[in-house]
């Protein structure tokens, strides 16, 4: 089966949502998501989205903090113009039923992250991106030139490859035509073709062991546009967040926020030792990957699984107020964090690299743009500021369907394209094959290709991926597709390009850290 669409967005986080919306006011739209609406990075985001609203405040000072906590790799130019754009796309949200948390006086009350030198976080309580996600659904739902595709899987962006024609790496005049996707529920692949394709397809947490991303955080979207030759890069500065629960054996890890170190939380060793200021004198408020390291040392040294966060000094109602889902969430494990330390533990977080866009959101493949997590714009260079991530997400996606609409009457459907072909392919008799070979992908990238790495741990890694690599290929060409399997398969892409990266930098910088 075959559709046509003006504009073809896949993934319905924060990213997409936006995309969809906007895109709406030029054309037709069809939204992609793998799963459910809301099974998505986006639902989980609890501290907030930093924004510049406050006198106190200044766009300088969130662009200084950016550039710092990017240890000097951020671009610029991005960073100023994000940051200066946010306020009017905040208020757009909040126009659209977003509720962030207020002070009596009616202003924000604005938390304070990791990197921060200023209270600048907005917030709904401690689960922020549930309630952005929620107020952006409704107002898809109402808008009739969306047609949401839930359950659809896009296996492969369309170019000139599937043609015929030779497409080389990195080359100017690759042209994307929209994707073909499999219905999961009935089991058969349609072609979908579109003017423009917008990836929103969101992160890569699960290439890892300990993650805090859902199950459906697995790369896609980097991976299709690797496969289709276009531009993805920075791939070795993965973030983990220092503080996700300790529990082992639950995934996703929940994340016990940043904001409860910005509220006064504190991080001790087993033995009640405050630790963070023999490593930075930003103590716990340190950038992200200052505090991951710490962390991971302490557990390395100590032999111990983790380390406490304490808030038992802090008011204890303000802290149930404030992360009343963090509380309700430790209290079913029977830890009481207004009395008892939280043990916690880095988790792998967030992608900083990943596909190369402008600052029209436009990828290296013609008609092809890009915008959140799935993205690599330059704002964060070599480590994400805290809560900058949702900000990204919902400016790029302005600023890729603002250069998107401009063209679309210039673009017209490609004809000629053949439908997939799965000739040959048998259901797969035995999915052991898959879920085992997902696991140890993430046995590798967790044991090798984590916080801190070296030559000889990534050349192992790399030794190692290479048979599953070759394993899975196989698998799949003799194979009905199937989501576990591309999904795999495009971890595989994902943790290459991981193990590529990271061992062509060789000196540690943000993120990247060798020994
Ligand atoms: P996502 O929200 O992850 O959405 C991706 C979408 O793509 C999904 O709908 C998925 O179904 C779809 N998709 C993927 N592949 C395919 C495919 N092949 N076919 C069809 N659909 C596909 N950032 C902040 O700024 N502030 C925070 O407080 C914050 N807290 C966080 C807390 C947690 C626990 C986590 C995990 C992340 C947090 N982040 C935070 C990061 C932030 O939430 C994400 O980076 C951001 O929400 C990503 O949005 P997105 O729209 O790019 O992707
Ligand atoms: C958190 O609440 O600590 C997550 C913030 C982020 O990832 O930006």
């Amino acid at each position: 089966m075959r559709v046509k669409t003006d504009f073809l967005v896949i993934g319905s986080g924060l990213a997409g949502l936006t995309m969809a919306i906007k895109a709406s006011k030029f054309g037709e739209v069809i939204l992609l998501s793998k799963g459910t609406l809301d099974d998505n990075n986006t639902v989980y985001a609890q501290g907030g989205i930093a924004a510049v609203t406050s006198p106190d405040d200044s766009f300088e000072q969130h662009v200084k903090d950016t550039m710092i906590a990017g240890a000097g790799m951020s671009d610029e130019d991005v960073v100023r113009k994000v940051v200066t754009a946010a306020p009017p796309y905040i208020n757009e949200l909040v126009e659209m039923g977003t509720h962030f948390d207020k002070l009596k006086t009616g202003d924000y009350e604005l938390a304070k992250e990791g990197g921060h030198s200023k209270n600048r976080i907005l917030h709904h309580k401690d689960n922020t991106g549930y309630e952005i996600h929620r107020a952006l659904v409704e107002e898809v739902k109402q808008n009739p030139a969306i047609t949401l595709y839930e359950e659809y899987f896009a296996i492969d962006l369309i170019t000139q490859h599937h043609m015929g024609q030779l497409v080389k790496r990195h080359h100017a005049d690759t042209e994307c035509y929209g994707a073909y996707v499999l219905d999961i529920k009935q089991g058969n692949v349609k072609t979908i073709l579109a003017k423009t394709t917008m990836l929103a397809s969101g992160g890569a947490g699960n290439l890892y062991m300990n993650t805090t991303n859902p199950l459906s955080a697995t790369g896609d979207g980097i991976a299709m546009t690797y496969r289709a030759k276009g531009i993805v890069d920075n791939m070795e500065f993965v973030q983990f967040h220092p503080t996700s629960l300790y529990n082992p054996g639950e995934r996703p890890a929940f994340l016990i926020s940043e904001a409860v170190r910005g509220f006064g939380g504190i991080l001790r060793t087993l033995d009640g030792k405050e630790f963070m200021h023999k490593y930075d004198e930003r103590g716990c408020l340190a950038p992200r990957d200052i505090v991951a390291r710490a962390i991971d040392n302490e557990i390395k040294t100590s032999g111990d699984d983790h380390v406490w966060l304490d808030c038992s000094h802090l008011d204890s109602k303000s802290l149930v107020e404030h992360f009343p889902n963090i509380h309700k969430k430790c209290l079913s494990l029977n830890i009481d964090i207004t009395k008892d330390p939280i043990p916690v533990t880095p988790a792998a977080h967030y992608i900083c690299g990943g596909v190369k866009v402008d600052l029209n959101g436009r990828t290296s493949i013609k008609n092809l743009y890009a915008a959140g997590e799935t993205s690599n714009t330059g704002l964060h260079g070599a480590n994400r500021l805290a809560s900058n991530s949702l900000l990204e997400g919902l400016v790029y996606a302005h600023w890729a369907v603002d250069h998107a609409a401009k063209n679309i009457g210039n673009i017209e459907f490609k004809e000629g394209i053949p439908d997939w072909n799965d000739e040959g392919t048998s259901h797969p008799e035995e999915m052991v094959l898959i879920t085992q070979s997902l696991k140890e992908v993430q046995q590798i990238m967790s044991v090798y290709v984590g916080i801190v790495r070296s030559e000889v741990r990534l050349q192992r890694a790399y030794d190692r991926l290479w048979t599953i690599y070759n394993e899975t290929e196989s698998l799949y060409k003799q194979t009905t597709i199937s989501k576990p399997l591309c999904e795999l398969r495009n971890i595989i892409n994902v943790a290459y390009l991981v193990i590529k990266h990271a061992y062509s930098r060789k000196k540690s910088v943000g993120l990247h850290y060798i020994n």
